[in-house]
């Protein structure tokens, strides 16, 4: 059974790589994609990386983006030329359902002078309202170049809480109480266990963790600063405190380090809908188009333009 599937994998990936060179296609997939796919994929990063990636990108026809729908949804209204798709439609996240455009107008209204920051987990109809977006690996670049004391800022509660850490400004979370489900399972409880059984790792974390995670994490940054920061420390065992698709990339790229998950049961279930299969199921009928309707798009776009023009 297991060389079954083995060949079976081995065949799926000599057709996705004949596919991706047929039809010209760049595939990118986030950090959080399943080993197998990270290993095909032309290019795998965080969510900015990917964004520029597919910006810059000037020969390919169509883009595979395998992550959830507002990182391909991103892509596509960065490059109106170019033809996105995702490998399933499902995968969704559900923090970006969390504040509805409709919401963002509301809270507008109540404060009509205070500049909005939507982190790019929201959909493009929420990005249509706000000034600027922004990831975690430029949160604070993005606050601190308004010209403002105060900022509204959504979806993520914790990322709300870290950008006011680093900038001294005052950061109103909108709504109140937005989170990632997969992120708000590490407890800082679990790490302080582990950290007494390997006292010796240095802990790396997302700031979608809670702030008590947070606090007692040695370095906190988005995924690739994650994978930067392991790969240039010398400390040799590392607990990480992420989504755990992570874990392949930086075993991978640090084969003499040890990488401990903060908790192994932090799956991030939509990411991982995105198959092999589904990878080249996509390639070959071009199936799942990234659609936005350019009213939209246009909005979004301007809030898009302006993150990527900040330098991380
Ligand atoms: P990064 O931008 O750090 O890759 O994070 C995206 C994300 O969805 C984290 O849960
Ligand atoms: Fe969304 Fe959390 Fe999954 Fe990231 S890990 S895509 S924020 S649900």
């Amino acid at each position: 059974m297991a060389t079954i599937n083995v060949m079976k994998t081995m065949t799926l990936v000599d057709d996705i790589l004949k596919l991706k060179k047929e039809k010209r296609a760049l595939v990118l997939a986030h950090n959080y994609q399943r080993g197998e796919i990270q290993d095909i994929a032309d290019y795998v990063g965080d969510s900015i990386e990917l964004c520029r990636r597919a910006i810059e990108e000037k020969d390919a026809r169509i883009i595979v983006f395998s992550a959830v729908d507002f990182m391909a949804e991103s892509a596509a209204i960065l490059n109106p030329d170019k033809k996105v798709f995702i490998p399933s439609s499902g995968a969704r996240c559900p923090m970006a359902r969390m504040l509805p455009a409709e919401e963002v107008r509301l809270w507008k209204k109540k404060y009509p002078k205070v500049p909005v920051v939507l982190y790019v987990n929201t959909l493009a109809e929420a990005k249509a309202e706000c000034d600027i977006c922004c990831t975690s690996a430029n949160v604070v670049n993005v606050v601190d170049s308004l010209d403002a004391d105060t900022v509204l800022f959504g979806p993520d509660e914790n990322l709300a809480w870290n950008v006011q850490q680093k900038t001294g400004k005052k950061i109103i979370p909108i709504p109140e109480g937005g989170f990632c489900p997969t992120h708000v399972l590490f407890l800082k409880e679990d790490i302080l266990l582990l950290k007494e059984s390997h006292p010796d790792a240095v802990v790396a974390v997302h700031p979608e963790c809670t702030p008590d995670v947070q606090s007692i994490a040695d370095f906190v940054g988005s995924t690739s600063q994650i994978c930067k920061y392991v790969g240039e420390s010398s400390a040799k065992k590392y607990i990480i405190g992420t989504e755990v698709g992570i874990i392949h990339r930086v075993k991978k790229e640090n084969p003499g380090k040890e990488f401990i998950p903060a908790y192994d049961g932090a799956v991030c279930p939509n990411m991982k809908l995105n198959t092999l299969e589904r990878v080249y199921l996509t390639l070959k009928e071009e199936r799942n188009p990234i659609t936005v309707p350019e009213s939209v798009a246009k909005k979004a776009r301007k809030a898009l333009e302006r993150m990527v023009s900040i330098t991380q």
